[in-house]
């Protein structure tokens, strides 16, 4: 009788519309999560004698990339601020990829005496230099001043990358073609560089202060491609996305566990995986058609216009020369 009772709802329920209704919620679901993943990227490039340096490869589209530039056969060195974590990612990686040349060394953004000790332990085990990709980063962070005294977000997005960049170039030369990627948020958009009060002491906001840091990435990108004019070191800034990240772990959606708990059905569903929010990374650092290219914004491997906050020349050129004096370097002329 039971029996009979199920195949009867099955029936009903089949030659209902409910099937259809069902199969095009599911499929409009499935195609607007594919389209929420963003452009994909596929290349089937090795880099078998290409070394690679990946900033902040413990977690997230650091680890990510880490993990496909060594499934393309690539010497990776992943500059991590916990070695610990770094050198058991590195393990995975290697695991993972049959690539045993990848390892992790200490590298900690906030200090810009931490940046030098690595570049010269960097130089000390490695000789080339390809493919140097800026990816670390912290967003929306209390108020913390860095080991030099600056802003914690400007201090690990923007001048720690700055100097690290700086001291690498002479290795990248040597080993040109060679390409920088610089990663920054939408959220340049909004920020302006605060020369007179760059910590935001008077009013600290850790939106306009990630704004800040991320802004002075993408002007750093186009001054940067002009002083690299004519070496055959390109250098290209991209935006991955909104990606499910650590990132966003001072956010209010995440920073209490059961508010997170409540969203992360919404998260899931709605942000890139890592390994999406790689794709303009692996784009700018791998695609042949790029050519010189250099300076440029990208978005879903695509060149895309910069935002007019980046382009005020006098902006650009303080910052930069600003960003000298704070990091202490003289440039060979
Ligand atoms: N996720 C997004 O939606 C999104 C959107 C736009 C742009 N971005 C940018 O993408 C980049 C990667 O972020 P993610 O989303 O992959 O976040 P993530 O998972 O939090 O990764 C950030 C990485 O940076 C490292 N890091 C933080 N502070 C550092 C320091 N002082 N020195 C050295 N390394 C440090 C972290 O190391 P620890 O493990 O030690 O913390 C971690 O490995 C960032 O530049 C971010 O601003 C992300």
């Amino acid at each position: 009788m039971a029996g009979g009772g199920i195949s009867t709802a099955f029936d009903t329920f089949f030659s209902s519309w409910f099937p259809i209704i069902f199969a095009l919620i599911g499929g409009f679901a499935f195609a607007f999560r594919q389209y929420l993943r963003g452009t994909p990227y596929q290349s089937k490039k090795q880099l078998k004698k290409e070394t690679v340096l990946v900033t902040g490869a413990t977690s997230g589209m650091g680890q990510a990339a880490a993990s496909d530039f060594a499934s393309r056969g690539a010497r990776v060195v992943m500059a991590c601020r916990d070695i610990e974590a770094g050198q058991k990612v590195a393990k995975e990686i290697q695991k993972k990829t049959n690539n045993t040349n990848v390892t992790a060394l200490h590298c900690d953004l906030s200090s810009l005496d931490s940046v030098r000790k690595f570049v010269e332990e960097f130089k000390k085990c490695e000789s080339q230099l390809h493919i140097l990709i800026n990816n670390a980063g912290v967003m929306m962070c209390p108020k913390t001043l860095s080991t030099d005294k600056f802003e914690m977000q400007f201090a690990v997005n923007y001048l720690g990358p700055f100097l690290l960049t700086h001291l690498l170039l002479d290795i990248m030369k040597a080993s040109a073609p060679a390409r920088i990627v610089n990663i920054t948020a939408h959220a340049h958009q909004l920020g302006s560089i605060n020369f007179d009060d760059l910590n935001h002491d008077e009013d600290y906001n850790p939106g306009h202060a990630y704004a800040q840091s991320k802004l002075a990435v993408a002007m750093f990108t186009i001054t940067l491609a002009k002083y690299l004019e004519g070496s055959q070191v390109i250098v290209n800034c991209m935006n991955p996305g909104i990606v499910n990240t650590n990132l966003h772990r001072h956010m209010p959606f995440r920073a209490h566990s059961f508010i997170n708990l409540c969203f992360s059905p919404f998260i899931w569903y709605m942000f890139k995986k890592p390994e999406d929010g790689i794709n303009t990374i692996m784009f700018c650092a791998l695609e042949d058609a790029l050519g010189n290219t250099s300076g440029k914004y990208f978005v879903e491997c695509c060149p895309v216009n910069w935002h007019e906050s980046t382009q005020d020349e006098d902006v650009q050129k303080k910052l930069w020369e600003e960003s000298l004096k704070w990091t202490n370097l003289k440039l060979k002329s």
